[in-house]
C-alpha cells in the first residue's frame, strides 16, 4: 500500500546527479528571525515537557484567533482548535476519526500523496473525482454529483491545491457544500497553504451554510513560516469534531513538540506586513520559474495559489512525465516531479510535472541556467 514513492526516486537522483532539486516543495531559504529567536528562547525557559494534548493554551488561541476572524464566527479554543505534529498528522487522525471501514471518501485528483494513504489505513474506500487539465483542473459536475451516494462519509478539499496551484472558486466549492448538506458527510478541508493565494481570495468552505459544524480546517505552518520540519499543524473543527479527532491523536503523537508550540504561538502574532510580503516574495519567485519554463517549451499552467507551478513537457515531444523527469533530472540536471505521482493510478495526464519555486533567487537562477542549456527533447534511440 505504501511502497517507495516517486519522491524518494527524484529525490535520490537528485542527490546523485547534484541536482538543483525544484521538486521537493520545502523551502531553501533561512526561516524568520524572530521565530527562530522565540523558539531558542522557549528551549532556554525549559519548555521541555509534554504539552497540553490538544495543544499549548497559548498556540490554540493564536489559532483560534486568526481563524475567527477568517471563518467570521467566535472560536473556541480550548473545544474547537486541536494541535498535530503537522497537517498531515491532521490529516490522519481526521480521516481515521470521521471513517470506518467500508464508508466512503471523495478524493479530488490529482491530491496530495498522504489522503488515499489515510483513507486506505482507515479502511475506507476512496471515491476519486478528476480535476481535468485540459479544463484547467477543474472537476466536472456531474462527476462530483456521481461520487456522493449513501456510504459518503466524507471528502477531502483541498485549496489552495498541490499539485496544481489552483484556488477553488466560490462555485466550485458551492457545489462541494451542496453534495456535504445533501449526503450529510463531512468535510476535511486543507488549507496549508491559505496565506499563499495569487489571485482571488482563499476562502474556507466552513464558511459554507450548515458546514461549520462537519469541517476539520486544517492548516500548518510549515508553508506559512517555511518552516516545514517543525511540523506543527492544527485543525479548526466543532467541539464534537474536535472531540473525535482528539481521541485518535491522543494515541498517534500525543503531544506536539513543546518549544515549537511556543515559537509558533509568537509567529501568529506576526503583523499583516508579513503576510503580504510571503505573497509578494512568492508571486516574484512563480513569476520567475514560470518565464524559465515558457523559455524552453514546458508551457506554465496559471497558478494562483502554493508554491508550485506545472509544466507541460508535451509540447516538446513527451507524453510520459516520469521519463521525463528522469531525463531532465540526468541530464539537465534539475529534478522536478512527474503529475502522475499525484493520481490514483498514474499517468493520467502524461506530460505534466511538477516544479516547486520556494527556492532562493540563486537557486531558481541556477535552474534557469541548466534549463536554458540543455536540448530538453526526447533523445533519439
Ligand atoms: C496539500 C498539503 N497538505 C499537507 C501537507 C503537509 O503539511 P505538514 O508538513 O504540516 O504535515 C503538504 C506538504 O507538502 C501539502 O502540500
Amino acid at each position: 500500500m505504501t511502497g517507495p514513492s516517486v519522491f524518494a526516486e527524484m529525490s535520490a537522483l537528485a542527490a546523485q546527479h547534484g541536482a538543483v532539486n525544484l521538486g521537493q516543495g520545502f523551502p531553501d531559504f533561512p526561516g524568520p528571525a524572530f521565530v527562530k529567536a522565540a523558539a531558542s528562547q522557549a528551549i532556554s525557559a525549559d519548555h521541555n515537557q509534554y504539552a497540553r494534548m490538544a495543544g499549548l493554551p497559548a498556540l490554540v488561541s493564536a489559532i483560534a484567533d486568526g481563524a475567527s476572524r477568517h471563518h467570521g464566527r467566535l472560536i473556541d479554543p480550548l473545544a474547537e482548535v486541536t494541535v498535530f505534529s503537522g497537517a498531515t498528522e491532521a490529516l490522519f487522525c481526521s480521516v481515521l476519526a470521521l471513517c470506518d471501514p467500508g464508508d466512503e471518501v471523495v478524493l479530488l485528483e490529482p491530491f496530495y500523496d498522504s489522503y488515499l494513504a489515510a483513507v486506505r489505513l482507515a479502511g475506507a474506500i476512496p471515491r476519486i473525482v478528476t480535476l481535468h487539465a485540459e479544463g484547467g483542473f477543474r472537476f466536472d459536475p456531474a462527476e462530483l454529483r456521481a461520487a456522493f451516494g449513501p456510504r459518503t462519509r466524507a471528502i477531502l478539499v483541498n485549496t489552495p491545491h498541490n499539485p496544481t496551484g489552483r484556488v477553488l472558486d466560490e462555485t466550485e466549492l458551492s457545489m462541494i457544500a451542496e453534495e456535504v448538506r445533501r449526503t450529510g458527510a463531512y468535510v476535511i478541508a486543507d488549507e496549508v497553504y491559505e496565506h499563499i493565494v495569487f489571485e482571488g481570495e482563499h476562502r474556507s468552505i466552513a464558511t459554507w451554510p450548515g458546514l461549520a459544524g462537519r469541517t476539520a480546517t486544517i492548516s500548518s505552518s510549515g508553508k506559512t513560516f517555511s518552516l516545514t520540519g517543525w511540523k506543527v499543524g492544527w485543525a479548526v473543527a466543532s467541539p464534537a469534531v474536535s472531540t473525535a479527532l482528539r481521541g485518535v491523536h491522543q494515541f498517534v503523537t500525543f503531544a506536539t513538540a513543546t518549544p515549537l508550540q511556543h515559537a509558533i504561538a509568537a509567529a501568529l502574532s506576526a503583523p499583516l506586513a508579513y503576510y503580504a510580503e510571503l505573497v509578494a516574495d512568492y508571486r516574484a519567485r512563480r513569476d520567475r520559474l514560470a518565464e524559465t519554463l515558457a523559455a524552453v517549451g514546458l508551457r506554465p499552467f496559471p497558478a494562483e495559489g502554493t508554491y508550485f507551478l506545472l509544466g507541460d513537457a508535451r509540447g516538446l515531444g513527451w507524453d510520459d512525465d516520469v521519463a521525463f523527469c528522469r531525463f531532465l533530472v540526468e541530464h539537465a540536471r534539475v529534478a522536478a516531479i512527474p503529475l502522475s505521482a499525484f493520481y490514483e493510478q498514474g499517468h493520467r495526464d502524461a506530460g505534466l510535472v511538477r516544479f516547486a519555486f520556494c527556492k532562493r533567487d540563486e537557486t531558481l537562477a541556477e535552474a534557469d541556467r541548466r534549463l536554458r542549456g540543455h536540448a530538453l527533447t526526447p533523445p533519439i534511440d
